[in-house]
């Protein structure tokens, strides 16, 4: 497995249901992790599973990403405290009901969370990898871009926006060794999952959408991420990489 030692990772949504054992396998591969999240019981959740001789490398910041400026006070002071080598745009709200039931202003919230915060990660690390010649950015996407899923109009539209700026940034700033992809995870079983009302119905669905017949859990996403944090995958930038168990293929 590539080594992480010494990288140093902004990490959104750490404290999650994929964030959590991917902030402690990268952690495991020597990497600092800057956890941010809002849940302070699931950030300390996270600091109670970290290894004690881990605990060190990790950074916890307990924030709401909507809150500009709290966001940008904290990573001001992250910032301050050492270059970040890598971001990773992971945190998301999945507010779902029809679309006419949507304000304008709700798309705006998730915007502000799924996207918002993202460009304001990016815009804090994006000095300091410039100046060293390398970094990573990995944003987090979704299979329900691919189609399939009512009621989730601001999500996808947030994802998509997200596949978007994998796509602008990867073209912007592969000239200073910094790749960027997107990891677009296919049904896992965390909280986002309790958005569906039947759970029985809604795994046996996805079983039987998927190719490989077991459920995704959170170290199929943790590969992915470090694959991409990896030296060895500095020459791709600007994909996104479909963790679905051969749901959708592209
Ligand atoms: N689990 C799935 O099936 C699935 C499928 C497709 C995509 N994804 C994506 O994977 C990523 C991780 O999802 P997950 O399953 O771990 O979800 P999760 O809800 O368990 O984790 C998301 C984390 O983000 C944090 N967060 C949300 N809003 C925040 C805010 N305003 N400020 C700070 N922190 C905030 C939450 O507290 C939570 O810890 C998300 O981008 C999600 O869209 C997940």
């Amino acid at each position: 497995m590539a080594s992480l030692t010494g990288r140093r990772i902004l990490y959104t949504g750490a404290a999650g249901g994929l964030g959590h054992q991917t902030t402690i396998e990268l952690m495991e591969a020597g990497a600092e992790v800057c956890a941010l999240d809002r849940d302070v019981g699931k950030l300390e959740r996270l600091l109670a599973d970290t290894p004690a001789d881990m605990k060190s490398r990790l950074h916890l910041a307990e924030v709401d990403l909507a809150d500009r400026p709290a966001l940008d006070s904290v990573l001001a002071r992250l910032v301050a405290d050492g270059p970040l080598d890598a971001v990773i745009n992971n945190a998301a709200i999945y507010p779902a009901r029809p679309f006419e039931e949507f304000a304008i202003a709700d798309h705006d919230h998730v915007h502000a969370v799924n996207v918002g915060a993202a460009l304001a990660c990016a815009k804090a690390a994006l000095p300091g990898m410039r100046a060293r010649g390398w970094g990573r950015i990995i944003n987090i996407t979704s299979i329900t871009l691919s189609g399939g899923w009512e009621n989730l109009a601001p999500y996808v539209q947030s994802k998509g926006a997200l596949l978007g700026l994998t796509r602008a940034w990867a073209r912007e700033f592969g000239k200073w060794g910094i790749t960027v992809n997107a990891i677009a995870p296919g049904a896992f079983p965390t909280d986002a999952e309790k958005i569906h009302p039947d759970p029985e119905g809604y795994n046996g669905m996805v079983l039987e959408r998927q190719s490989i017949k077991r459920r995704g859990n959170a170290a199929d996403i943790a590969a992915s991420i470090k694959f991409f944090l990896s030296d060895e995958a500095g020459f791709i930038t600007g994909q996104s990489l479909a963790v679905n168990g051969g749901w959708t293929m592209h």
